[in-house]
């Protein structure tokens, strides 16, 4: 069937830009120093059916042709996507292209496609890049859905292992990608829960001279962090969370060259064509809205999180957040990092004990409203979990020590609602509750 190819013009549609070329981040020369809200803007504008500013929901599963000649000439490869034309929804739709080509232009990449949850992105680009037998190096700080896909449920289903490594530790990164006949160097920019940064630039040397591909989970960092300018060859991102940055949808993006993503499509290998994590064209609509303001949320998260986290270690706790000058990953990040988007908008105190670590954030929502206990970030309410016993409940206590993850981490996504002085003043407020209920 018909795929994708960056530099055929689209047939029908108006665009505003003077390229039609669907995917023009793919031109760009010098990508490294470009800025991803400058890439965005510079991206192709799909207008709606009847002209409308934004582009239309294509609500419909399966696609009509004018002649039966037309329906032959898709399903042999000659008329695809680029030049409108579309068959089915599991294969592409032109709302969720639409969208694609927005997150290609932000990441710097030739093409990207949008699934419907993060972890469906995660898991079809590993099914996709490794065989039966294949293995994997990927960190130990991981979100803890990808670690568990990692390392129970690929060796269980297709006997694809994987070796864990520091991924600050490059010895032992080049060792494991040596020792194993390894298809895929696996990481986060900035990982969970630690805020462990990795050096992206200098593990895609690492892992290129090797011959194999390098593929990062930029969901703590868009905006902040570029991988793919950085040389990764796969940006992932659950799109769930500061993409999204309503805490309403569940959605992932695979970003990267056109030939993985049209490998992804085919019909008779392709993971997301078989497997069918597709998202839906009213999310993918959704989404396309809250782009172009990902760029001022992000700044305003990572402000907030920045200032809160010098406050909170002159209060006496134990913080970590990679803005704060003594974070061991601080000078690899600000060499990475675009400056106007700060250093994230993550932050994590130790409390120590799980005991205290569930004092204060009972405190922080009930008390004093500066914030709700779930789990996920990226929503405009700051948002606190015990890491240790909610999103990385599922890895092992060696696995916990070993990725540093303390029984009482609290890991705060920091909003942006309401001032800046008000929420700081509902922080102090329950935090001297816990220092007073200390006291007696
Ligand atoms: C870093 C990271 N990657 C992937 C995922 C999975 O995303 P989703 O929940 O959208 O499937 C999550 C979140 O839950 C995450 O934090």
């Amino acid at each position: 069937m018909a795929t994708l190819n960056p530099t055929l013009p689209s047939k029908k549609r108006p665009v505003s830009s003077s390229s039609s070329d669907p995917f023009p981040a793919a031109k760009k020369h010098h990508p490294h120093a470009e800025d991803p809200v400058a890439a965005l803007a510079n991206a192709r504008h799909e207008f709606g059916e009847h002209g409308g500013v934004n582009m239309s929901i294509e609500a419909s599963a399966t696609f009509t042709v004018m002649e039966p000649e037309t329906m032959r000439r898709m399903f042999a490869g000659e008329l695809g996507p680029d030049r409108d034309f579309f068959v089915y929804s599991r294969h592409f739709n032109p709302t969720v292209l639409g969208l694609g080509r927005l997150m290609a232009a932000m990441e710097g990449t030739e093409a990207a496609y949008c699934t419907a949850s993060g972890m469906s992105a995660v898991s079809a680009v590993l099914f996709q890049l490794c065989s039966a037998g294949g293995h994997v190096v990927a960190s130990r700080t991981l979100y803890g859905g990808t670690h568990t896909l990692l390392s129970n449920f690929l060796p269980r289903t297709c006997n694809i292992t994987t070796s864990f490594v520091d991924i600050r530790d490059h010895d032992a990164v080049d060792w494991a990608m040596v020792r194993g006949r390894t298809n895929v160097l696996y990481f986060e920019t900035m990982s969970n829960p630690t805020l462990t940064v990795a050096n992206v630039p200098e593990l895609c040397r690492m892992a290129h001279d090797k011959g194999i591909t390098v593929v990062v989970d930029n969901t703590f960092s868009p905006m902040v962090v570029s991988p793919a300018r950085l040389g990764a060859d796969v940006v992932l991102h659950s799109m769930s969370k500061f993409i999204s940055g309503g805490a309403d949808l569940i959605a992932g993006a695979v970003c990267g060259p056109a030939s993985l993503v049209n490998s992804m499509m085919d019909t008779h290998q392709g993971s997301l064509m078989l497997l069918g994590p597709t998202m839906n064209p009213k999310v993918a609509s959704e989404l396309a809205g809250r782009l172009p303001h990902l760029g001022l949320r992000m700044k305003e998260h990572s402000n907030r999180a920045l200032v809160y986290a010098t406050r909170m270690r002159k209060a006496g706790l134990k913080v970590i957040y990679p803005g704060l000058e003594d974070h061991p990953d601080h000078a690899t990040l600000k060499s990475m990092a675009i400056k106007e988007y700060g250093y994230g908008g993550l932050l994590c105190v130790d409390m120590e004990t799980e005991e205290r670590a569930n004092r204060l954030m009972n405190l922080l929502q009930n008390c004093s409203q500066f914030g709700l206990m779930a789990v996920s970030l990226g929503y405009y309410e700051t948002l606190m979990s015990c890491s240790g016993s909610s999103t990385s409940s599922e890895l092992s206590q060696e696995e916990k020590e070993l990725a540093g993850i303390s029984p009482g981490l609290v890991r705060m996504s920091i909003g942006f609602n309401g001032t800046l002085e008000q929420k700081w003043s509902q922080f102090e407020k329950a935090l001297s509750r816990m220092q007073d209920v200390s006291k007696v």
